[in-house]
């Protein structure tokens, strides 16, 4: 996929304010290690879905990071992806915020550039999974029909076998 479009969603899209000592840009191959850093703790305590340096990989294309910048040392402090499955459905994935550095806006903000990219390339909708549906609702995240939709999944396959296999 074209980077294009990605590296077009500017510093502001989708923002009111940016968080003051941050700053946000299309994430890069060389932010891998920081991206994986940030997401193992939730990884961890089962907050979010381990994935393979190969399929994080592939999120970068489409996703972003938050990078805070302390004394001389830059580090990756958030990161989120959005994966385009078709012009009709893309889905968050791999969000995170490294735990001091939440409750300032950035997760929202990072999200808000997915939704900018998935727009720039005329998706229809996009999908959230989460366990803090506060933050989604606070997004504008909201059921297909309130009250009468919920997202159901069949599993065909185990995800670590599927990680194995790709
Ligand atoms: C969810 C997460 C990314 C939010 O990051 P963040 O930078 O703290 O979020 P923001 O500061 O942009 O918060 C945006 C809004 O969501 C709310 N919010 C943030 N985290 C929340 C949570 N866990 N539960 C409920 N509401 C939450 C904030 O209060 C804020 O609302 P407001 O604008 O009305 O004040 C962060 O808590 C995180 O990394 N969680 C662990 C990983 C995870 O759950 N990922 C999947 C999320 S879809």
């Amino acid at each position: 996929m074209s980077r294009e479009d990605q590296q077009n969603v500017g510093p502001d899209s989708g923002s009111g304010k940016l968080p003051v000592g941050y700053t946000f840009r299309a994430a890069d191959t060389e932010d891998l290690h920081g991206i994986v850093a940030v997401l193992e703790p939730f990884v961890q305590n089962e907050v979010l879905l381990r994935r393979s340096e190969a399929e994080i990989s592939n999120l970068i294309g489409t996703g972003f990071v938050a990078v805070h910048q302390a004394d001389a040392e830059a580090h990756v402090v958030g990161f989120c992806s959005v994966e385009i499955y078709s012009k009709k459905l893309a889905e968050i994935l791999s969000l995170a915020v490294a735990g001091q550095h939440q409750g300032h806006g950035i997760g929202g903000l990072l999200v808000q550039k997915c939704i900018a990219l998935a727009k720039a390339k005329g998706v229809m909708e996009v999908m959230a999974i989460s366990s803090s549906e506060q933050f989604l609702h606070s997004l504008g995240f909201d059921y297909t029909l309130p009250h009468q939709k919920r997202a159901l999944f069949y599993p065909l396959r185990d995800r670590a076998e599927f990680n194995d296999l790709k």
